[in-house]
């Protein structure tokens, strides 16, 4: 809506003075108060690893194209349509060879849980984009990646269903926007687990990260209709939090990139009052996000290679939350479930839920958490 708003306007000055108005009016991270923390669920037992709800069905190997793939493809979609019924589904297949499968084809599918302000145009909505990979390595054979990456993939489905009854309530209440709405930005949620980030042999550019590439590439070639705020998908990332190699305990996640280091901000942020709020599990030395008050002159220019690389080289904002230094059992046999620190699981789930709500601004809503629908009414007074 910001956009078709400046387009009106022919004087530079009053373009930029309009672009800064826009900017204050569109995008308000709004921190949620201690009553909101409060209301974050730990996802308890549905991160057990022998038959919790959520983490289990994925603690198997699912290596793409093999049946294993299949049933956690198919855990990701009858959890989403079974119990958020409100997010569309939408999968992204493609294939390519490997240098371990010869001129077999291999098949690789992304999936894509979304959530949209009900009445928005799917071209003028941005998106909080959240990411992990759903497949496992090649070798060792019977690797299950318990840390990587199914861990932090039943982080993002605790995610989802911690904030969906908010998330209803706020666009319920707004309605269709209407005309005093016209300047708000359109703000979702998605999330996106991404197949073939493991090399198959050895990490290259050609041999990693096969379903990111394909997505980026795809979205960025896939305009929306004329005249949206936003030419493609790619375009409508507002944030790519991209989750990776998490479970293990005392994880130290620094902040990597200097750009969206005010991003991390809110992360650490949110991790630090919950914790003063004595809502998390976990009782480590240091923050898990410890690099908060991180100098410019700090930030280098290396990154880790990732899924987010392809949309990072097509100027999408990038959150990386990865440990440095990775898990010791990192590519072994020991990333498996019973080396997972479920404390350190299920704070992942609270921090990140947390960052959602308030990049959501769903304090309000995520107050009434516990309360009866009937409550609801008397609030709106
Ligand atoms: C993509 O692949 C999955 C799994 O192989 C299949 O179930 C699905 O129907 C395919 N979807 C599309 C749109 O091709
Ligand atoms: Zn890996």
């Amino acid at each position: 809506m910001a956009a078709r708003g400046v387009r009106r306007v022919g004087n530079p000055l009053a373009l930029a003075l309009l672009l800064l108005v826009n900017l204050a009016l569109t995008f308000a991270y709004a921190p949620l108060s201690d009553a909101s923390l409060r209301t974050i669920p730990s996802g308890g037992s549905d991160f057990d690893i022998h038959n919790g709800a959520l983490l289990s069905p994925i603690l198997i190997p699912r290596v793409p194209g093999t049946p294993g793939s299949a049933k956690v493809q198919e855990h990701f979609v009858s959890f989403f349509r079974d119990q958020l019924p409100l997010w569309t589904v939408e999968w992204h297949n493609s294939t390519s060879t490997t240098p371990a499968t010869g001129d077999t084809l291999v098949p690789f599918s992304n999936l894509i849980f979304r959530r949209d302000p009900p009445w928005a145009k799917t071209g003028d909505v941005s998106r909080l984009t959240l990411v992990a990979h759903y497949d496992s390595l090649y070798r060792p054979e019977g690797f299950i990646g318990a840390t990587d990456s199914a861990a932090p993939c039943a982080v993002l489905m605790h995610v989802a269903r911690s904030v969906d009854v908010a998330l209803s309530r706020k666009w319920e209440a707004e309605g269709h926007g209407g005309d005093e709405l016209e300047d708000v930005e359109e703000t979702g949620v998605q999330i996106v687990f991404l197949d073939g980030e493991e090399a198959w042999v050895s990490w290259t550019e050609t041999d990693s990260i096969y379903g990111a590439r394909a997505l980026a590439e795809s979205w960025a070639s896939s305009p929306h209709e004329t005249n949206s705020v936003y030419p493609n998908p790619l375009s409508s990332i507002s944030l790519f939090l991209l989750l990776d190699l998490l479970g293990d305990a005392n994880p130290r996640v620094p902040s990597y990139f200097q750009n969206t280091h005010w991003a991390y901000q809110h992360l650490s942020d949110v991790e630090g009052r919950m914790r003063k709020l004595g809502l998390l599990e976990t009782k480590p030395r240091m923050q898990f996000l410890p690099e908060k008050d991180k100098n410019a002159n700090q930030f280098t220019r290396g990154f880790i290679g990732d899924d987010h690389v392809p949309f990072l080289q097509r100027g999408v904002d990038i959150l990386h939350v990865i440990p440095t230094p990775f898990p010791s059992f990192w590519h072994t046999m020991d990333d498996d479930a019973e080396h997972l620190d479920l404390p350190t699981v299920r704070d992942w789930g609270k921090i990140v839920t947390a960052f959602v709500a308030e990049w959501m601004e769903l304090d309000r809503e995520m107050a009434l958490g516990l309360k009866g629908r009937e409550d609801e009414g008397k609030d709106e007074l």
